[in-house]
């Protein structure tokens, strides 16, 4: 791994000269439209593989030099792009084997972008072979800061050849045909396998029914586009091995394992596109939060935040405008939670094609005294007066598990609230109600590398499987004296989804002072309550566990129905920690009052000593705060102490305010 290590914070994005060739006086304008505003990097080349490759074989890089010797001149660093997101319609047309079929297994014809089999040989052969010459031409030019592998990898292919190196995959993994029918319960519906070819991907048309195939091929899927990756990255690192790469990630998503895709870059970066202004910005920024935590937190340093939008998208629905304040309080967000980068697609908007009024720096006016264009500016020049925070580091003492492989296996699971566990919006409920509380959070999974020793908390929602022995980290962080809290619904199948024999959740039942004995699914009309054991009620809905044989402490008792008196929510002493246990789920102010709780049994420290009104947010980057205002209206912030305000230098005291959309960075003087 090459360790990247930006020398300023960049500020630019995504840019697409292929798109303006025929218009030298753009591509003029543009460097010095960059310059004012303090754009220091550009992404570049990413859909340029029709332009770089006219013909099999026959590369050119004539046009991109000159942009490249501009940008360098000008002091602009180049992530340079491989241009393996969309393929040129000759390699199409020549070998139809680099398309993709779909669930349907239909092949795809020409067009799109990312449309194309991973797997194939042939695909594989050009974007290796386009890569090594676009290594050989650039490698080692001094203006290239870093590899853009690809973009926004995902999807599945169910081609032949797909099918059949998920056929290897298997044998790989189970080498017998009766390991796989075990692992695989296909002794279910009559689903028994006796020859390897009979094994076909998981489709809608055919095998839709079996989640531990399902699982499988989505392990297969992540590899082939790991493998993908580090097949680009070394052809990119041939000539110099120095300049690392990325790839962009993206929030939601859920075809790939990312904690894995990962291993294969050296620097993860991430595409974000917050709804802001959908009605609730304070919701919006924990989940925006959660994501940066996440990234983040997959190779424990930080992270360039590689795409945003200046102003606003164009393909949702509603692309509303980024109020004022928005895009420097978003944008310094990412700084806060860690990233090195301020970087934005577009640059300029195109004339023509799918994205011509997606926001960009400079519209279609190429004007540079625009409400956006003074926006990015501003951030531009904010960047450069923190040039100390880049060195500051996010150090959390409490994570959130979350594993992609169990967020498959609860994806459309045919139990309790079927196809509706919100694994997802459960982790991120829980994270907020931490970020909330100022305080850092990392994201962690079940990978074997997993190393909960330095927290004091670990908050483990809906962990439905439990895979490479991951109940033994939580039971010895506990016996050691760390903190954990886990909910329903946990401990019930194994890597292989596999139901455990035996007390739920696995190998947990003496740490948490229970077992879990049935999981009640209520209508969407239904509720339920738990009383705490100070006479306060909380609403629960959708899901509610009973526990038995309980030895833990009791605070919190469901309120009604068979199970009422029941525990709902738990803790017991195991070894010098303790384990909480909620067994319902809550609405997210019901919520923070239990993570209130939580903490106070920890030694988690929040970034601001003061109350703070709802919506402001307090993250912590090494000894920098930053005080984040989401609510929507100014705020008055009670402060203990003396700070310095470190963008404009001024000493805070007392009591400081905070617009809308307004953002401080503090230091304690
Ligand atoms: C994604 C892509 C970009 C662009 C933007 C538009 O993040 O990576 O190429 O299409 O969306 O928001
Ligand atoms: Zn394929």
């Amino acid at each position: 791994m090459v360790k990247y290590e930006p020398e300023v914070f960049l500020h630019g994005g995504d840019y697409n000269p292929d798109q303006w060739l025929d218009y030298p006086e753009i591509l003029e304008k543009d460097i010095a439209l960059m310059q004012q505003a303090h754009v220091n990097a550009v992404s570049l080349g990413i859909f340029s593989w029709a332009l770089l490759e006219k013909e099999e074989g026959v590369y050119d890089f004539s046009w991109m030099d000159r942009i490249v010797e501009r940008l360098t001149e000008a002091g602009i660093g180049i992530i340079l792009a491989t241009p393996s997101g969309a393929r040129p319609a000759w390699l199409a047309q020549k070998y139809p084997e680099v398309l993709r079929c779909n669930e349907r297994f239909v092949r795809q014809h020409f067009g799109r972008r990312h449309n194309h089999c991973l797997t194939s040989p042939v695909y594989r052969e050009k974007v290796r072979a386009m890569d090594t010459a676009l290594a050989q031409h650039y490698g080692r030019h001094t203006g290239v800061k870093l590899w853009h592998i690809g973009n926004e990898f995902g999807g599945y292919c169910y081609c032949p050849l797909c099918a059949d190196a998920f056929r290897e995959f298997l044998k790989e993994k189970y080498g017998t045909l009766d390991a796989l029918n075990a692992r695989w319960w296909t002794g279910f519906w009559s689903q028994r396998y006796t020859a390897w070819a009979q094994i076909e991907p998981p489709s809608s048309e055919g095998q839709d029914s079996n989640p531990s195939m399902m699982l499988d091929w989505r392990r297969f899927e992540t590899e082939q586009c790991r493998s993908f990756i580090a097949m680009e990255r070394d052809a990119v690192q041939s000539v110099n091995p120095d300049i690392p790469v990325t790839i962009n990630l993206m929030e939601g998503f859920l075809d790939y394992d990312y904690f894995a895709l990962q291993e294969a870059v050296d620097v993860v970066s991430w595409d974000s596109y917050p709804e802001w202004g959908s009605g609730d910005d304070v919701a919006t920024a924990a989940s925006t939060a959660f994501y940066h935590d996440l990234m983040r937190s997959m190779k424990s340093q930080p992270f360039l935040l590689m795409e945003s939008t200046p102003s606003q998208v164009n393909w949702k629905p509603h692309n509303k405008l980024k109020r004022p304040g928005m895009h420097m309080l978003a944008s310094l967000q990412s700084v806060a939670h860690g990233s090195q980068s301020v970087l934005m697609f577009q640059w300029r908007k195109g004339r023509g094609g799918a994205e011509a009024f997606h926001g960009a720096v400079v519209s279609h006016d190429g004007r540079s005294d625009t409400r956006v264009f003074r926006d990015v500016e501003a951030v531009g020049e904010t960047l450069q007066k923190i040039p100390e925070i880049l060195s500051a580091t996010v150090k959390a003492r409490a994570c959130v598990i979350y594993d992609y492989e169990n967020r498959w296996a609860l994806e459309g699971v045919e139990a309790a609230q079927k196809g509706h566990m919100q694994y997802l919006e459960t982790v991120m409920s829980m994270h907020r109600a931490l970020w909330e509380k100022g305080v850092s959070v990392d994201v962690r999974d079940m990978r074997e590398e997993t190393d909960l020793s330095d927290y004091s908390l670990v908050v483990a929602p809906l962990l439905f499987m439990f895979r490479n022995g991951f109940e033994d980290k939580l039971r010895v962080f506990v016996e050691k004296g760390g903190t954990l809290l886990m909910t329903y619904f946990s401990g019930i199948v194994d890597g292989d989804r596999l139901t455990f024999l035996g007390d739920a959740p696995h190998g947990l039942t003496e740490v948490l002072g229970l077992r879990a004995e049935e999981i009640d699914a209520l209508y969407p009309q239904d509720q339920n309550t738990c009383v705490l054991s100070d006479g306060t009620c909380c609403t629960v809905r959708e899901l509610c566990e009973i526990p038995r044989d309980v030895t833990a402490q009791v605070i919190g008792r469901y309120g009604n129905d068979f199970y009422a008196g029941l525990p709902c929510l738990t803790v017991h002493s195991y070894g010098k920690g303790r384990a909480w246990y909620l067994g319902a789920k809550l609405s997210q102010t019901d919520l923070m009052r239990v993570m209130e709780r939580v903490c106070g049994e920890t030694d988690l420290a929040a970034a601001w000593n003061t109350p703070l009104p709802y919506g402001v947010i307090a993250s912590r980057r090494g000894d920098y705060v930053f005080l984040q205002n989401f609510s929507g209206r100014e705020q008055k912030i009670e402060c203990s102490g003396t700070f310095r305000d470190i963008v404009n230098g001024q000493c805070v005291t007392d009591t400081c305010m905070l617009p809308v959309n307004g953002i401080m960075i503090l230091k304690k003087a």
